[in-house]
């Protein structure tokens, strides 16, 4: 009590914030102030990398950067359907999908992977307003929402805890959809938001059944790929990022129920999940690849998420001919 009286400053707020938590880092990192994103790489030892890093993740992938790459294949997902639990963790959303042995395994291959990856958790993170809420970003545009599929790499490691443990290597694949606000809703995003009125508070879970990762990404056979890390900490550096490049889209009133989700239980509340990215983080000389081929000639119709960008791709003007 006596700290409390004296403590004026930052760092005595986090001093007494240390008072109570020390004993659970998963508690109390958060994605503002003094347990933010800036501070995570101080918060544990083991999560250094989220202040040391240099192949960190979200970037902002700005169309000048990126780098046709003709040796990248589509991806291959299974179709198959999963039943698991989706959680308020007081950070994110997360799905999880079960894991004893005679569940369906769906596995993603291809692209731009050298392994199998077993698709595992979904995650979602999204904005309070319209203006900002996914992690990555396109030539300089967050989304209101992004929605990431996990998965860990099934041929080196036995599960997702051992595929992130420090120092791995491609241990883990992230399929990013980005959202866009829409009149109509992915179909399978709706099987996930019906559930949001369960877990509105920290430490709720609803089961969900039959929900199949590859309807929730878009359509789309191209993607942009690099390697960075995991956005929660520790920021592991094993991350095979692929940004698939068409948004979903997701309703008014979805994003409605996501920003009614609290990051506290039931008796304390707290504020809302909302505004749960991490901010962009500084490339550093590495390469972010596509299989977007820009070379194509003028007026050909080429999936873009921007119908009037101009990019440039090793040294060349591409217009999508709108
Ligand atoms: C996914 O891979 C596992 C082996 O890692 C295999 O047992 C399973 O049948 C695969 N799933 C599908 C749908 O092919
Ligand atoms: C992951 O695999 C390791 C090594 O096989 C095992 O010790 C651990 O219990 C597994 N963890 C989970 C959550 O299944």
């Amino acid at each position: 009590m006596k700290t409390r009286a004296i403590c004026i400053s930052a760092i005595c707020q986090l001093l007494l914030h240390l008072e109570g938590a020390l004993s659970n880092w998963e508690d109390w990192w958060t994605y503002d102030g003094i347990s933010g994103p800036n501070f995570w790489g101080l918060l544990n030892p083991d999560w250094k990398l989220c202040d040391k890093g240099r192949r960190q993740s979200p970037i902002n992938m700005d169309p000048s950067i990126l780098l046709f790459d003709p040796q990248l294949r589509p991806l291959q997902m299974d179709k198959l359907r999963v039943s698991g639990t989706i959680r308020n963790t007081g950070h994110s959303i997360i799905f999880d999908a079960d894991t004893t042995p005679e569940v369906a395994v769906v596995n993603v291959t291809g692209g731009p992977l050298s392994y199998k990856y077993r698709l595992q958790q979904i995650h979602i993170h999204y904005g309070r307003e319209d203006n900002r809420g996914s992690e990555h970003m396109i030539g300089g545009y967050a989304f209101p929402a992004e929605l990431q599929i996990i998965g860990y790499n099934s041929d080196l490691y036995p599960n997702m805890t051992e595929a992130l443990r420090l120092h791995k290597n491609q241990g883990l694949v992230g399929l990013s959809a980005l959202m866009q606000s829409g009149d109509l809703s992915n179909a399978e995003l709706r099987i996930v938001t019906s559930k949001l009125d369960e877990i509105t508070f920290r430490g709720q879970e609803a089961k969900i059944e039959h929900l199949s990762f590859r309807e929730l990404l878009p359509k789309t056979d191209f993607y942009v790929t690099y390697d960075g890390s995991t956005t929660l900490p520790g920021c592991y550096e094993t991350v095979t990022w692929i940004v698939m490049n068409k948004p979903i889209f997701i309703t008014k009133q979805q994003l409605h129920a996501l920003r009614k989700l609290k990051q506290g239980d039931k008796p304390t509340p707290k504020a809302p999940l909302a505004d749960n990215f991490r901010p962009i983080q500084a490339l550093n000389h590495r390469v972010v690849r596509t299989n977007i081929d820009f070379r194509r000639p003028r007026g050909t119709h080429c999936p873009t998420m921007f119908q009037d960008l101009k990019y440039r791709v090793n040294s060349q003007s591409w217009n999508d001919g709108s």
